[in-house]
């Protein structure tokens, strides 16, 4: 229930659904009915500042039978501007019992920390804070992530298993999206037709290159970036 997108928010569903709490609710029952796994469920604040509701919906959904409940601070109308709300979180936290997870523009172990404290959650969901550096939910557990020289290496391995898994037409379209991520975080100063040219391109092994040549360039000995 966070979606705020138009194209999903049309159907009832995503965060739509925080304005048909009955409704929800119903689809919880159903689902909890339905299967033997844990069921559990993700919502954002609520619709607009005005109707605040997940300590309510949370509330209703606990006694339904589900196991555990995330919120990201913000409500739909917020979509992604401003900051997420973490005190708002602790509102939920009052409500529920079973685990909470907090989230909502999470990227450091400082934010991780004070997101936990002023939540009162359990844990931490990270979304964006991932993207362009998968491993970076376990540099947050306080793993080691990869040198930058590693880098381009793991971004070919990672675009050749996206392609082996959905299949090279599907894959190429699917890996676009991390590509674009990759580069944003690791080549800003890419010129725009080159990474044009990596968006767009449908020949993978044209596409492997250029990443690994865009990336090495961008990350090699004399670049002063962080891989975490
Ligand atoms: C590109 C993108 C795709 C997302 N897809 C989903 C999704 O499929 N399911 C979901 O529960 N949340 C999805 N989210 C929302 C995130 O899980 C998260 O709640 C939100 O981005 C706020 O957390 P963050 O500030 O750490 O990114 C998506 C967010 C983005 C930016």
């Amino acid at each position: 229930m966070g979606c705020p997108a138009k194209k999903v928010i049309g159907g009832y569903a995503g965060s739509a659904l925080m304005r048909e709490p009955d409704h929800a609710l119903s689809l919880i029952e159903a689902t909890v009915k339905a299967v033997k796994i844990p069921v559990t469920v993700k919502m954002r604040l609520g619709w607009d500042e005005m109707s605040i509701n997940a300590p309510e919906i949370a509330s209703r959904a606990e006694a339904a039978g589900v196991q555990l409940i995330t919120v990201h601070g913000r409500t739909r109308m917020q979509f992604y501007e401003g900051r997420a709300n973490w005190d708002a979180i602790a509102a939920v936290r009052d409500a529920i019992r079973i685990p909470l997870i907090a989230n909502g523009d999470v990227e450091t172990v400082a934010d991780a920390e004070e997101i936990l404290r002023r939540s009162g959650a359990d844990a931490v969901m990270v979304g964006r804070g991932c993207q362009g550096r998968p491993w970076h939910a376990g540099v947050l557990a306080g793993q080691d992530g990869p040198a930058a020289s590693e880098i381009p290496n793991l971004v070919v391995e990672h675009y050749r298993a996206m392609l082996e898994h959905y299949g090279v037409e599907v894959g190429v379209r699917h890996a676009r999206k991390h590509l674009g991520w990759y580069l944003e975080r690791y080549a800003p100063g890419l010129a725009p037709d080159a990474k044009a040219a990596i968006m767009t391109s449908k020949n993978a092994e044209d596409v492997a290159k250029a990443l690994e040549h865009s990336l090495a360039a961008a990350l090699g000995p004399g670049a002063r970036q962080e891989a975490a």
